[in-house]
């Protein structure tokens, strides 16, 4: 189809080529406020995406322009492209390749340009999973989802493990964790191993690890993406061939210098209950396989994440700050047309758009209350 203009754009050489993917275009498509001030009336830059709204508004894609020396913009509601060099509408060919990707997608996935729930809170997420069919559900979760064990999270100020590491003496908390710090001073690492190893009978798994075992009871959950290490996924009885722990885990050890594999870590489960360091055989200190900083994730999670989102048609999003990559990145594997839920004391994620007109939605509050109010509307028994 070629471009029908109301009046006869300019060629225009300020716009050679694109320098972001389709699907980050396609995105920014289906964005609806200006970034700096919630007006509706936008300008896409084509530039880097920025989105700024109209001199009949506050201006901001003209100031962008501007300051960043972007002067192409597109407007997806009349679907014309503007150049504040040229000062006028503009085409030319890499332009006319947008527009064709613009016109098939709001064409074809009219419905994720509309506000996808009728209510952006957990009664509209509930309506949304039933109306929709929900049946490939994935939830990414962090430690928010293990507070009401009793296990504290890592960043929540004042109770986070971060903040109470004081008497260590650690350069920076995540040292704790560091393989930069751990070979040289692992004694604080066994001591918040001490109560951390699971299986002592001192947690079990709250409402929120029940809520998603129910999904999976329901034949709705396709993965649970894990960076927690306290296995209460497995112990709430959610099949661990859907269980992917991203963050590594206590049930296995290697030593550092000999690298011999320890297939049971609780054979040391003695010295782990007096926080003692725990030596191999050879001499070299012996670390569970959980994830430090400055280590890789296991390949079991980057084979897992290659396949596994492609058909995801709702992502929930569970007590993470979303602050540790590559975890975070998971929020953009899904299609573009999937639901986020995040499922959070606060909204989180950079990548996350909460305008409650997209895709995105924040269920604020404690996980488990939410779980329960997502199982009331949804109508399960949820124990
Ligand atoms: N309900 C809802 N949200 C909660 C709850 C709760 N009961 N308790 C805590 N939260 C929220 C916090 O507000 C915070 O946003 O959960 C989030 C927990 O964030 P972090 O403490 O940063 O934990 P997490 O995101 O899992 O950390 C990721 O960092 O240190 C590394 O490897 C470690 O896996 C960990 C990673």
């Amino acid at each position: 189809m070629s471009l029908q203009f109301s009046v006869i754009p300019k060629e225009c050489c300020h716009f050679i080529s694109a320098t972001y993917s389709p699907k980050s275009f396609l995105i920014s498509l289906r964005k609806h406020t200006c970034n700096s001030c919630n007006e509706k009336e936008i300008w896409i830059c084509l530039h880097c995406l920025h989105i700024g709204c109209s001199r009949y508004c506050n201006g901001h894609a003209q100031k962008h322009s501007l300051k960043r020396g972007h002067p192409v913009v597109f407007n997806v509601q009349s679907m014309n492209f503007w150049c504040y060099e040229c000062n006028s509408y503009v085409i030319n060919n890499s332009l006319n390749v947008l527009f064709q990707l613009a016109l098939e997608d709001h064409t074809s996935n009219f419905k994720f340009y509309q506000p996808l729930f009728e209510t952006y809170d957990v009664k509209g997420v509930a309506k949304y999973i039933q109306k929709n069919h929900v049946k490939n559900i994935i939830a990414l979760v962090g430690a928010g989802m293990s507070t009401t064990a009793g296990i504290p999270d890592f960043r929540s100020p004042g109770t986070g493990l971060y903040f109470n590491l004081q008497k260590y003496n650690l350069p920076y908390p995540e040292a704790v964790f560091d393989m930069n710090y751990f070979p040289s001073n692992p004694a604080p690492f066994y001591e918040v191993m001490k109560d951390m190893f699971p299986g002592q009978g001192k947690y079990f798994p709250t409402k929120c690890h029940r809520f998603l075992k129910l999904l999976n009871d329901k034949g709705i959950l396709k993965m649970v993406y894990t960076q927690n290490i306290d296995g209460l996924e497995s112990v709430a009885g959610i099949p661990n061939d859907k269980v992917i722990c991203s963050h590594g885990t206590f049930r296995t050890s290697h030593c550092l210098s000999c690298h011999k594999k320890y297939p049971d870590t609780s054979v040391f489960i003695e010295s782990i209950k007096k926080g003692e360091i725990i030596r191999c055989s050879c001499g070299g200190l012996v670390k569970p396989d959980i994830v430090f900083f400055n280590e890789s994730l296991p390949d079991e999670f980057f084979e897992s994440i290659k396949n596994k989102f492609d058909d995801c048609d709702m992502l929930l999003i569970i007590g993470t700050a979303l602050v540790v990559y590559p975890f975070a990145n998971l929020v953009d594997h899904v299609s573009i047309n999937c639901p986020r839920v995040c499922i959070n004391r606060e909204k989180v994620g950079k990548m996350m758009c909460y305008d409650n007109l997209g895709r995105d939605v924040a269920l604020l509050g404690g996980c488990d209350d939410i779980a329960s109010d997502l199982a009331k509307y949804l109508e399960w028994e949820l124990s």
